[in-house]
């Protein structure tokens, strides 16, 4: 496996797509489109993207704050002694955000049973997707005989270079705004209160400083890398060779690198600049990184307000990274905590 790895190689070879092209379609289990803007190099990148940029500005997200709050306090409430995080917060949390920003709350509850990965896994650790495509056939359908103005409905009107998208050019951006916020921003809510068990020092600066929440995230995301590592196609190696070869941008690598981060194995709260790449770089960087930080700056805000400390109970499921990242937390299954209020 090509691995391109440290801060400065990936840097360079995220910019370059001419050599490391986006042009691909991975998945290939459980979907047959590509997820967009994601997998597709400009000049349709750039028109693709355009049309996402309005829902996931900055400032567009910001308005939402008091909606989100609403739903961090009504969750975060209704704890009494016991939580499982991953599904009883952070799922709850970014699928009922989701259908504010997506102006589809009528959806929420769907989204919530498909679970933090969009795909279901069985027994036999076999995916499946035709849930998904279940409901991006009759979620389209419906718009097509009803147009409304929220996400789905303004991507189904949407033109590229003076042509409708078609069906699957649909899918694939309705699919990756639904996938790519959830296990990512899961693993991030889960990782920080994790962390915030087991180092009381930053618990009790957080609690008398709030302010240094936003860059408590920022580290966390460095720290934790939700998502680690993305393919390219290497072009010059797939040449004269019936199948793509990949080269994985390793993201996760370049935030554990320490020629641009000082002791990187560390969790501080006081980086100042901090050139992580948790967010990926250039033109594919996450279009979702406000809507990640505003959730997860929410749900820490109205969380250490209710409680005191917690503990991590031993039934918890995380599992961890390998190798050189072994103390890095690769996923939580389930994180259950007792809490003291
Ligand atoms: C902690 C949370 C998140 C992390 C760590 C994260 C990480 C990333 C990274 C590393 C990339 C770059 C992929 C590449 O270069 O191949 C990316 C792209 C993307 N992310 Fe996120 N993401 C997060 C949350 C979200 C959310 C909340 C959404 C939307 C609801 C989202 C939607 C996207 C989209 C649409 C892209 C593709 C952008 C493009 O190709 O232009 N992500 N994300």
């Amino acid at each position: 496996m090509n691995i391109i790895k440290g801060s400065e190689q990936v840097r360079k070879a995220a910019r370059d797509y001419q050599n490391y092209s986006s042009d691909l379609q991975g998945d290939q289990d459980v979907r047959d489109y590509k997820q967009l803007p994601l997998e597709v190099d400009p000049p349709d990148h750039t028109a693709l993207r355009d049309l996402l940029n309005p829902w996931f500005s900055k400032d567009s997200v910001a308005k939402f704050e008091p909606e989100f709050r609403s739903i961090a306090k009504g969750l975060i409430n209704s704890f009494e002694h016991e939580v499982e995080v991953t599904h009883e917060l952070a799922l709850q949390m970014i699928v009922q955000c989701l259908g504010v920003v997506f102006g589809r709350p009528q959806d929420v509850e769907e989204w919530f049973s498909w679970g933090p990965d969009t795909w279901i896994t069985d027994e036999d650790g076999i995916r499946h997707g035709d849930h998904l495509d279940r409901y991006l056939k009759k979620t389209f359908d419906e718009l097509d005989e009803n147009p409304t103005d929220d996400l789905f409905g303004v991507l189904n009107k949407a033109e590229i270079a003076g042509r409708a998208l078609t069906r699957k050019e649909k899918y694939g951006m309705a699919n990756l705004v639904l996938a790519g916020g959830r296990d990512t921003v899961v693993k991030l809510m889960s990782g920080s209160l994790w962390h915030l068990a087991n180092n009381k020092e930053h618990l009790n600066k957080l609690k008398t400083q709030p302010e240094l929440l936003p860059e408590f995230i920022n580290e966390m995301v460095r720290f934790l890398s939700p998502l680690p590592m993305m393919h390219r196609v290497d072009v010059a190696a797939t040449e004269n060779k019936d199948e793509p070869v990949y080269a994985w941008l390793s993201f996760i690598s370049a935030n554990q690198d320490s020629s641009v981060i000082e002791n990187p194995e560390e969790i501080r709260l006081d980086r100042g600049a901090n050139p992580h790449l948790g967010f990926g770089y250039g033109r594919h960087s996450c279009i979702g990184m406000h809507l990640a930080q505003l959730e997860t700056k929410i749900v820490l805000e109205e969380w250490l307000a209710r409680f005191t400390n917690w503990e991590v109970l031993s039934d918890s499921e995380l599992f961890f990274d390998f190798e050189e990242y072994k103390f890095i937390p690769s996923r939580f299954h389930n994180l259950h905590l007792k809490l003291n209020t």
